[in-house]
């Protein structure tokens, strides 16, 4: 895993980041449930051949924003991956690529609302402008998408389920 710590070391260590160990989220805090999925993006991106350090350094920050979700509407389902693209660009200078791949890290709840409209009507939702643009996109998508669920259930509900994502989380990430 030296690579991996080679890519993400300087932002880790910076207070502005570590800041994010304050912020509960998934029933776990912010800090730690990043870490999660730039592990899980950065083993996929060395499977899939991808970009291994746009992947794990836009896994690493896609949710880079301070407070809840339901705080202000900067911070709201939606909007997170954008004011996340933006902090992140602000303080770690990351690229354009890794700022698309972050802004679409919410695909599953932008579906989801255009499935079912009348949830959150406030929100105005784009398929198209949600949909990950790039494989690395679609890596920190799912990476997400698998890392919440397996936090959710870890922390809330337990069981046989669980047991099995841990065991699964536990083959891709750890050496
Ligand atoms: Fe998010
Ligand atoms: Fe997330």
């Amino acid at each position: 895993m030296k690579e991996y710590f080679d890519i993400v070391s300087e932002i880790i260590t910076d207070d502005r980041f570590k800041e994010l160990k304050k912020d509960t989220h998934h029933n776990t805090n912010k800090y730690d449930h990043l870490l999660r999925v730039s592990k899980l993006s950065y083993k996929l991106a060395k499977v899939t051949k991808s970009d291994v350090k746009s992947t794990t350094t836009a896994g690493l920050l896609h949710d880079f924003f301070y407070g809840g979700r339901k705080e202000c509407q900067a911070n709201s389902y939606l909007n997170h991956p954008y004011t996340s693209a933006k902090n992140a660009k602000e303080i770690f200078n990351i690229s354009e690529f890794e700022s698309d791949i972050i802004k679409t890290h919410m695909f599953h709840h932008t579906l989801f609302r255009t499935v079912v409209p009348f949830i959150n009507k406030s929100e105005k939702v784009k398929l198209k402008d949600g949909k990950p643009k790039s494989k690395e996109a679609w890596i920190v998508c799912l990476s997400d998408l698998f890392v919440s669920a397996y936090e959710g259930l870890r922390f809330n509900i337990g069981g046989k389920f669980a047991v099995y994502l841990l065991f699964a989380y536990n083959m891709i990430t750890l050496r």
